[in-house]
């Protein structure tokens, strides 16, 4: 707390800095631009461009061609980096996974043609097992438990696929214990020691990413919760140690998942670790303010902003938000 006293009324009208746009823009502690945004991209395996998901009113599922022209279009607005994440047809998922480490798969195929079509953009890739497993869990599964050590293998496999076919940053969201390391090492021995890692350190099993489950096809697939791995919503202490943990085995940046409801953790690892630190707003934050808005209950482009610079002000170094192309229209490029 700062020794600073504030002079009481009337000498303290603190009403002074809000009086005219000009003093509000002079003064303000945070600016939110396109460059905070990663924008996360839904890609699928199926035979059409763009199908609508309909828990995530504006979201598509997009073809590898048509991921290549979202990130034509991320460039074009000044969104750094694009995320994506996996819709596999459910004939293709196996319960080991396989289609996470087919180097010919959709999110090869998706990395190559955005590096084709937008060089410059910064291609992010998901490093979890679930999106390609027929049980829907982010690990391997042994005698009905998810197994730790034997995802690990997989984890690290997936990883290196990314990185050949060209991904500049992994996020292993799955929340096994030493997949940081794993994955470091693998992408070390095989030349890919500048391949970035964004690890989901702190993620959360939490209501909030329905939507997404139905976006990707995991939920119907899904058996049981994912709370023997991701972490309890109880817990802040916990973050911290997961935090530390991904940082020593190698992790570049972390993230906290999902967003809005988290910011306290955030607030806390920015200031314990001074790394870049990430939240993801994911797929229930942003169904709320769409179904909301779609009611006329919310002004949706000003929750936008209010909420994206929220994060910054928490301490975020950037934002994956499925609001990143409407926020960064909205900031005027
Ligand atoms: C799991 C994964 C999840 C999301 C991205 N990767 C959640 C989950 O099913 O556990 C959620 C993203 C969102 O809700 O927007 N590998």
């Amino acid at each position: 707390m700062s020794v600073f006293t504030p002079a009481p009324f009337p000498a303290a009208r603190p009403r002074r800095l809000r009086r005219t746009p000009w003093v509000r823009s002079l003064v303000a502690e945070h600016v939110l631009t396109p460059s905070d945004l990663i924008w996360p991209l839904i890609v699928h395996d199926g035979d059409e461009d763009r199908v609508p998901v309909p828990s995530m009113p504006g979201v598509d599922r997009l073809s590898p061609k048509a991921a290549a022209e979202a990130a034509k279009e991320a460039a074009s607005l000044g969104i750094p980096a694009v995320a994506l994440f996996p819709n596999i047809d459910p004939s293709k998922k196996d319960a080991e996974a396989s289609g996470a480490v087919d180097p010919d798969g959709l999110i090869p195929d998706c990395i190559k043609a955005i590096k084709d079509a937008a060089p410059e953009i910064g291609v992010m890739t998901d490093v979890a097992l679930d999106c390609f497993a027929d049980h829907g869990h982010d690990g391997l599964i042994e005698n009905g438990v998810i197994v730790n050590d034997a995802t690990l293998d997989r984890l690290a496999e997936m990883a290196f696929i990314h990185a050949h076919a060209g991904a500049d940053m992994v996020g292993p969201s799955d929340m096994m214990d030493g997949r940081v390391a794993a994955i470091r090492d693998a992408l070390e021995a095989n030349g890919f020691q500048d391949v970035l890692i964004l690890s989901y350190a702190a993620k959360y099993a939490s209501a909030f990413y329905g939507p997404y489950r139905d976006a990707v096809g995991s939920a119907k697939a899904l058996t049981g919760d994912k709370k023997t791995y991701q972490m309890d919503f109880a817990n802040s202490e916990e973050a911290l140690r997961e935090v530390a943990a991904d940082l020593a085995e190698g992790a570049d940046a972390v993230m906290v998942k999902p967003g809005l409801p988290y910011l306290d953790i955030v607030r806390r690892i920015h200031e314990a670790f001074h790394v870049p630190t990430f939240a993801y707003q994911v797929s229930g934050e942003y169904a709320m303010m769409r179904a909301a808005a779609a009611n006329g209950w919310l002004d949706e482009d000003r929750a936008v902003i209010e909420t994206l610079t929220a994060f910054k002000r928490a301490g975020c170094a950037g934002v994956l938000t499925y609001f990143a192309p409407r926020a960064a229209r909205l900031l005027g490029v």
